[in-house]
C-alpha cells in the first residue's frame, strides 16, 4: 500500500552530510522501516535488512507493505538518492556498517513472557559475520537484561579467529535504543521525539549514538543498559494505566448519569495528569501495549514482585470489550439474525494494523451470538479479513449502514466524524449507533433521531446499571 503525505521537516533545517553513519536496522517491520526510513532523511547511509524475502523484493521496488502516513514519499526519494538499500542478507549489513538496531519481533508467548527468538537469532548471526568494531543497538521493546543476553551471544558466537587471537577479542558494543513511536504518527514521531533513551556500557557506544541523533536535536537520556530497557516497559505500561483508569471511571459515568469527556477534561487542565491517553472507548490494542504490560507483569513476578496495579489494568481492558458486548445485547434485545454495520476496524485510526485491534474480539462475540456483520476500514479491511471469516466487507460507510439494525464505530477514523448522518439513518433498518470511541456529538446524533450510545457518556443512567 503506497500512502501519502508531504515529507516532515527537520527541527533545526536540513541535514547535515558531516555526520553521515553507515548504519544497518535488522527486521523492515513498522519500527524496523520507519526507523530505516527517518536515520537515512536526517543523512545517514542505512541498510534495512528483512529475511522476509518477498517483503524486501517489494521494498526495493518502492512497495511499502504497510500503511504509515508519510512514509512512501521519503523511502521512495531515499532510495533514489541511494541512501536506503535493502537486502535479506545480514552477513552484508553487518560488514557494511558501524551501527547495527535490532528491530525484530519480541512477540507473547503463553505466558505473557516476551519470546526472544528472532533477537536471538539475529544477534548470532550478526556475530558469526563480524569483522570489525560494531556497536549492536537493541530498538525492539525487550525485558530487563536482555542486552546481557545479547552481548553473551555475540560474544560466544564471534568467527573463531577472533575468538583465538592474543590480547582478547574483537572489540564491540552493546547499547539500548528504545522506540517510543506511535502507528499512524510514526515517522512524524521519530522525527520529533520527546526524547531519546540510549543505555550503554561504554563512552565509545554514547558517543556513536549521540552522533547518529545528532541531526534531531532532541532530549537525550543517557543511562545503563537495564534501566533503559525498563524506561520502554514502565512508558508504555503507564500509559495503559491512564487508559484503564479512564475507562474505569467511565463505567462509574454510566452509573451515576456523568460524561467521561468533560470528567477527562477537566482532569486533564492539571499539568500533572494531562489530557492525553484519558479516552475512554472499547480498551487499548495493537502490537505494543497488551503484549508489553503483559511482560511487564511476567518480568516483575520472575523477579520476585507480584505487579498487582497492572494486573488491574490488564482486567479493566478486556472487561471494556466484554461490557460494549452486553451494552449491545442489551440495548438491541435479540442479537441471532441481525445485520450489524461495524465503522472500523484497526486498533487504532491512520493504520492498517489490526493486531489485538478490540475489534476482532467484539465482532466475533457477535458473530458468536448469531449476529450478521457488515463493516468498512479505510485501510484494515485486507488485514482484517484473514482475522474475521464471515464480515462482509463494504465499498464504503453508507454501504454499511444499509440494511442495519445498529451501527458500532470501533476505531475513530476521522472521516466517520464527517459521514451525511441523515443519510445513513435513512438507509438503516433501525437508528441505532454504539459509539465505542466516544467519536460523535450525542445531543447532534440524537437530534437526528439515533438512539446514540456511548461509552461513560452517562446514557446509561440508573437504567443502565448492572450487577
Ligand atoms: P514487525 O513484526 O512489524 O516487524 C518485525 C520484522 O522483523 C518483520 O518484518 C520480520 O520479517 C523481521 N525479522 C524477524 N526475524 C528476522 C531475522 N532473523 N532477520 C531479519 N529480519 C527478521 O514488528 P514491529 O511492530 O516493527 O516491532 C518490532 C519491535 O519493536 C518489537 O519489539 C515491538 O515491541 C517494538 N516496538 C513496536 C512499536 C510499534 O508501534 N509497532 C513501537 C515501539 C516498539
Ligand atoms: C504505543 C505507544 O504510544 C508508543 O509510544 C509505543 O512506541 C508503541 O505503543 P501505538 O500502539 O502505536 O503506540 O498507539 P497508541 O496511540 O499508543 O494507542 C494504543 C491503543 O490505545 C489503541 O488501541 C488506542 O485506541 C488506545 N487508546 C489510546 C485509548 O483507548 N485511549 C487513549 O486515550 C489512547
Amino acid at each position: 500500500m503506497i500512502s501519502a503525505g508531504p515529507a516532515p521537516l527537520l527541527r533545526g533545517g536540513p541535514p547535515d552530510e558531516r555526520v553521515r553513519m553507515k548504519i544497518s536496522i535488522i527486521g523492515a517491520g513498522y519500527v524496523g522501516l520507519v526507523t530505516g526510513v527517518c536515520l537515512a532523511h536526517i543523512g545517514h547511509e542505512v541498510i534495512c535488512v528483512d529475511n522476509d524475502a518477498p517483503k524486501v523484493q517489494k521494498l526495493r521496488k518502492g512497495i511499502i507493505p504497510i500503511y504509515e502516513p508519510g512514509l512512501a514519499p521519503l523511502l521512495t526519494r531515499l532510495m533514489k538518492q541511494q541512501k536506503l538499500v535493502f537486502t535479506t542478507s545480514i552477513k552484508e549489513a553487518t560488514r557494511k556498517s558501524t551501527v547495527i538496531f535490532i528491530a525484530v519481533g519480541t512477540p507473547s508467548k503463553k505466558s505473557g513472557e516476551a519470546d526472544l527468538t528472532y533477537v536471538e537469532n539475529v544477534a548470532r548471526e550478526i556475530a558469526v559475520n563480524m569483522d570489525s568494531y560494531k556497536l549492536i543497538v537493541e530498538k525492539s521493546t525487550v525485558p530487563t537484561a536482555t542486552g546481557q543476553r545479547v552481548e553473551r551471544t555475540i560474544r560466544l558466537n564471534l568467527p573463531k579467529k577472533f575468538r583465538a587471537r592474543r590480547g582478547g577479542e574483537l572489540e564491540f558494543d552493546v547499547a539500548s535504543n528504545p522506540e517510543f513511536l506511535r502507528e499512524g504518527s510514526a515517522v512524524e514521531d521519530f522525527m520529533n521525539p520527546d526524547r531519546i533513551v540510549i543505555g550503554v556500557e561504554s563512552k565509545k557506544a554514547e558517543q556513536l549514538l549521540r552522533e547518529v541523533y545528532k541531526p534531531l536535536k532532541a532530549t537525550i537520556v543517557v543511562t545503563n543498559i537495564n534501566s533503559a530497557e525498563l524506561i520502554k516497559h514502565a512508558s508504555n505500561s503507564f500509559l495503559a494505566t491512564k487508559i484503564s483508569f479512564a475507562n474505569a471511571v467511565s463505567r462509574i459515568c454510566d452509573l451515576v448519569g456523568a460524561d467521561v469527556l468533560k470528567v477527562a477534561e477537566g482532569m486533564g487542565y492539571d499539568k500533572r495528569i494531562g489530557r492525553s491517553f484519558l479516552n475512554a472507548g472499547i480498551g487499548y490494542g495493537g502490537s505494543c501495549f497488551p503484549k508489553d504490560v503483559d511482560a511487564f507483569i511476567r518480568l516483575s513476578e520472575k523477579s520476585g514482585y507480584d505487579f498487582g496495579l497492572l494486573k488491574a489494568v490488564r482486567q479493566v481492558n478486556e472487561e471494556q470489550k466484554t461490557h460494549f458486548v452486553r451494552l449491545i445485547e442489551d440495548k438491541l434485545w435479540i442479537i441471532k439474525n441481525k445485520t450489524i454495520g461495524v465503522l472500523g476496524l484497526a486498533f487504532k485510526p491512520d493504520t492498517d494494523d489490526m493486531r489485538n485491534a478490540p475489534a476482532i474480539d467484539i465482532i466475533q462475540a457477535l458473530q458468536h451470538e448469531g449476529a450478521r456483520i457488515k463493516a468498512y476500514d479505510p485501510q484494515a479491511m485486507e488485514r482484517a479479513a484473514g482475522e474475521l471469516p464471515g464480515v462482509v466487507m463494504c465499498k464504503d460507510p453508507y454501504a454499511v449502514a444499509r440494511g442495519c439494525d445498529c451501527l458500532l464505530i470501533l476505531t475513530e477514523w476521522k472521516e466517520f466524524k464527517e459521514l451525511n448522518y441523515r443519510k445513513v439513518r435513512e438507509s438503516m433498518r433501525q437508528a441505532v449507533i454504539f459509539d465505542g470511541r466516544n467519536l460523535l456529538a450525542d445531543a447532534a446524533m440524537r437530534q437526528l433521531g439515533f438512539e446514540y450510545f456511548g461509552i461513560g457518556r452517562g446514557c446509561l443512567g440508573t437504567e443502565g446499571r448492572r450487577t
